[in-house]
């Protein structure tokens, strides 16, 4: 598949249904995060996946998480190693992990919102860490459909605003 028909492709996922991702794929997903680009190729992020379906359950429930994410197949928090470190790097290796999940017929989800003191708990995050955001990965339960965008011309300018 063309990367721009996996990016028009790619919608957020708010219906999974359960079950483990493919091995291969899962680690397949796992690298396109470690070779993302980083700032001043420093590699200052961490993620831990959270594949465990009670471990999922629980932290949904403890993190006060939108209940359908009980049913997906892991969670990543994606973690910058200290504040001085870039969130970016953070979102380029997720976002680069969400193309190939889509890539496979995957679903994701984007997760701004969460409890952050139960998440750092739950996953033992070293103090100075920063937690930047999560991800939701699983089995779409409905194919879904990409909302309307803002036409190129109103997202984009040439040369000046
Ligand atoms: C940084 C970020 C955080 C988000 N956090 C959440 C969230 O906590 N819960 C949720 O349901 N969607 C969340 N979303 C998904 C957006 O609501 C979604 O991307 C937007 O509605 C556009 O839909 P699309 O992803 O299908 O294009 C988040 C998206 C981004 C980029």
């Amino acid at each position: 598949m063309k990367i721009i028909d996996v990016y028009r492709q790619r919608r957020s996922i708010r219906s999974f249904v359960p079950g483990a991702i493919d091995t291969d794929i899962w680690h397949e997903i796992l690298e396109a995060g470690r070779i993302a680009a980083t700032s001043r190729g420093k590699q200052a992020r961490r993620f831990i996946t959270i594949t465990d379906p009670l471990a999922i359950s629980e932290t949904v429930e403890q993190a006060k998480m939108q209940v359908f994410l009980k049913d997906c197949s892991a969670l990543v928090v994606g973690c910058q190693t200290s504040e001085a470190a870039s969130a970016s790097d953070v979102i380029i290796s997720m976002a680069q992990m969400e193309a190939v999940a889509v890539s496979h017929g995957l679903g994701t989800l984007w997760l701004g919102v969460f409890d952050r003191d139960v998440v750092r708990r739950r996953i033992n995050l070293p103090e100075g860490y920063k937690e930047v955001l999560m991800m939701a990965f699983g089995h779409p339960a409905e194919p879904g459909q990409q909302p309307p965008k803002l036409p190129l011309t109103e997202v984009f300018r040439e040369n000046s605003f």
